[in-house]
């Protein structure tokens, strides 16, 4: 699955191989992400998701150890935001400061690096802040490696004027476009930090990532989609069947 991909370092740290061993992998991979490329005095840009909240806690770690110094924050989302300041990161925004990094999660990372995010709701910051300088180191568990990308949908933040007239035009481009509900005795649409809906976007295949943004972009209402193509400088893969074993793979 990684081949094509040179593996430049590899280590081995614990776990037991049990239910949990995707959440010790994620942690596991951030702190790996973390103590690798994350250095005194940078601007990082912090995402968002599951794993992206352990490398917040990892950084508010080594701040508070001393071992690292003057790091400030720029979040990817609200919550992303609030995990920061409770764990003492100084924060600024992207009109003050550009990430050095940003470090941050993926739904799907293919062997060329390109990824699939948003499914957990944040893409358009996420991207805003990965595009706007510095590299995107990626932190994952191992579950996430796919040998091409659309193996599950794609999530597109669209907005919400005349969202189903964006929602028919996503499904010309061969997709099954489904508003993203959030659950409950009436369901209602998920609205993002930015305030907009997300379409997810389950295509056969998605041969050409770049090809395929290009398309959504040129839709008036699709704000931003979640294939992440080009920008990747590394991924911290952890896996967690036989102890948590992580590689670095750098593009
Ligand atoms: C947030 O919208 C996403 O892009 C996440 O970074 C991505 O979904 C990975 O999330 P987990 O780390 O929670 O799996």
């Amino acid at each position: 699955m990684e081949a094509g991909v040179p593996v430049t370092s590899a280590s081995v740290a614990s776990g037991d191989g049990l239910p949990g061993a995707v959440e010790e992998s994620k942690r596991a991979a951030a702190r790996e992400g973390v103590d690798g490329y994350v250095r005194s005095g940078m601007v990082v840009g912090l995402g968002s998701g599951t794993t992206a909240a352990f490398a917040v806690l990892r950084i508010g770690e080594l701040l508070r150890s001393g071992e690292l110094r003057d790091v400030r924050g720029i979040p990817t989302s609200e919550a992303t935001a609030r995990m920061a300041r409770e764990a003492g990161i100084p924060l600024v925004g992207l009109d003050d400061a550009r990430p050095d990094l940003t470090i941050d999660g993926a739904d799907e990372i293919n062997p060329s690096l390109d990824l699939i995010k948003g499914r957990g709701g944040a893409l358009l910051r996420e991207k805003i802040v990965a595009a706007s300088g510095g590299e995107l180191v990626v932190i994952a568990d191992g579950s996430k490696m796919v040998d091409a990308l659309g193996e599950g949908p794609l999530p597109v933040e669209v907005d919400r004027f005349g969202y189903e007239v964006t929602l028919n035009t996503l499904a010309s481009l061969g997709c099954e476009p489904e508003l993203r509900l959030l659950p409950g005795e009436e369901p209602h649409p998920f609205v993002t930090d930015g305030g907009h809906y997300t379409a997810d976007c389950l295509f056969p295949s998605i041969p050409d990532p770049a090809a395929l943004e290009a398309e959504i972009r040129s839709i008036p209402g699709a704000l931003e989609c979640g294939l992440f193509v080009g920008l990747t400088r590394a991924a911290v893969v952890a896996r967690g069947e036989a102890g948590v074993r992580v590689k670095v793979i750098e593009a």
